[in-house]
C-alpha cells in the first residue's frame, strides 16, 4: 500500500538499517521498484525528480505509483526528489505524494530556513513528511578540491541550528557524495556524518548514493543515514540491458523486447541495493 515517510523513517532508525529511495524514471522502473521491494518484504520510496516530473507529468506519476503501491504488500511512499519552490510542493501534495524534499540548499540559511517552514506548515496540516537539504551535493561535473570541502559540505552547527528552527523531519546532508557517476571513488566525510548525526538526532538522507562503494554506504548507515537515494545505478543497468538486446537484434522493433530485460536488470540491482541498506524483511 502507499504509505507516510515518517514512519519508515523512524523504524529506520530504530532498527539501524536504511531505506532505499529510488527514481522512478518511467513505467518499467515503478514497476521494478515495487517487483524489488516486494521480492525483498522491504520497505521502498519511490521517488520522482525534475526530470521525471517534466518528462512524465506529476499526474502520470503519481497515477503510477498509487496502484504499483496498491498492487504490492509491503509499504511503497511517493516522495518528490529536490523540489525546487513551494509551489511544486503544493502540487505534489495535492496529487497525492507522502512525502516532499524541499531543496533550499542554494539560498543563505536564513532563507533556506524560512522556505523550509513554509513548506513544513502545509505538509503537518495533511501529514505529509519533509527532507530539506543543507549544504551543496555535488555534481560529478564539479571537481572539489580540499579547501573547497570546507565550503560546500553541510556544516555541523549550522545543521543544528537549521533542525531546531525548521523541526524538519529528515536532512540531506552533503559529505562527499556526487550525483550522477563518479569519475574516481567517491570519499565519504564520515567524521562530519557522526557530529552532524550527535547534533540533529534525525534521520539524515544520503544523496548521490550509486557509486559509492557498499561498505562506505553500510558505514553511513551505522552513523545514522536512514535514506539513501539510487538513481544513476538504476539508469546504468536498465539502459545496459536494452542496448544488449539492440546489440543482439539490431533489427527488432517490439519496444516490449527491449525494455522487458531492462525492467528485470533494474529489479535485480534495486534488490541488491536494499540488501546493502539492510531493509530487507523490515515490510
Ligand atoms: O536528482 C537527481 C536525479 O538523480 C537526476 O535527476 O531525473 O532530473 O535528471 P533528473
Ligand atoms: P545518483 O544518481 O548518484 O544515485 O543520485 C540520486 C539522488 O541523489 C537523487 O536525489
Ligand atoms: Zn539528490
Ligand atoms: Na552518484
Amino acid at each position: 500500500p502507499l504509505v507516510g515517510v515518517t514512519e519508515l523513517l523512524r523504524k529506520a532508525e530504530a532498527g539501524g538499517y536504511a531505506v532505499g529511495a529510488f527514481n522512478c524514471n518511467n513505467m518499467e522502473i515503478v514497476q521494478a521498484i515495487t517487483a524489488a521491494a516486494e521480492a525483498e518484504n522491504a520497505p521502498v520510496i519511490m521517488q520522482a525528480s525534475q526530470g521525471a516530473i517534466k518528462y512524465a507529468g506529476i499526474d502520470y506519476i503519481t497515477t503510477m505509483a498509487r496502484l504499483a503501491a496498491e498492487q504490492t504488500s509491503v509499504p511503497v511512499a511517493l516522495h518528490l526528489d529536490h523540489g525546487t519552490s513551494f509551489e511544486q510542493v503544493v502540487q505534489c501534495v495535492r496529487s497525492g505524494f507522502t512525502s516532499v524534499m524541499i531543496d533550499g540548499s542554494k539560498l543563505s540559511l536564513a532563507e533556506n530556513i524560512k522556505l523550509t517552514k513554509r513548506v513544513l506548515d502545509v505538509a503537518r496540516a495533511v501529514g505529509v513528511s519533509v527532507e530539506a537539504e543543507l549544504g551543496k551535493i555535488g555534481g560529478t561535473e564539479d571537481d572539489i578540491t580540499v579547501s573547497e570541502r570546507d565550503a560546500f559540505f553541510t556544516d555541523p552547527e549550522e545543521a543544528k541550528i537549521f533542525v531546531s528552527e525548521t523541526g524538519v523531519d529528515s536532512l540531506a546532508i552533503a559529505i562527499g557524495t556526487a550525483h550522477g557517476q563518479y569519475k574516481g571513488t567517491p570519499k565519504l566525510d564520515l567524521e562530519r556524518l557522526e557530529k552532524i548525526k550527535s547534533l540533529v538526532g534525525i534521520p539524515i538522507v544520503l544523496h548521490g548514493s550509486s557509486g559509492v562503494p557498499d561498505d562506505a554506504i553500510r558505514a553511513a548507515i551505522g552513523l545514522g543515514v536512514r535514506k539513501v537515494n539510487i538513481d544513476t545505478n538504476i539508469r546504468e543497468a536498465f539502459t545496459e540491458a536494452a542496448r544488449k538486446v539492440l546489440e543482439a537484434n539490431p533489427r527488432e522493433i517490439d519496444p516490449r523486447k527491449m525494455l522487458g530485460p531492462a525492467r528485470e536488470a533494474a529489479i535485480n540491482i534495486i534488490r541488491e541495493k536494499i540488501r546493502v541498506f539492510g531493509s530487507d524483511n523490515k515490510a
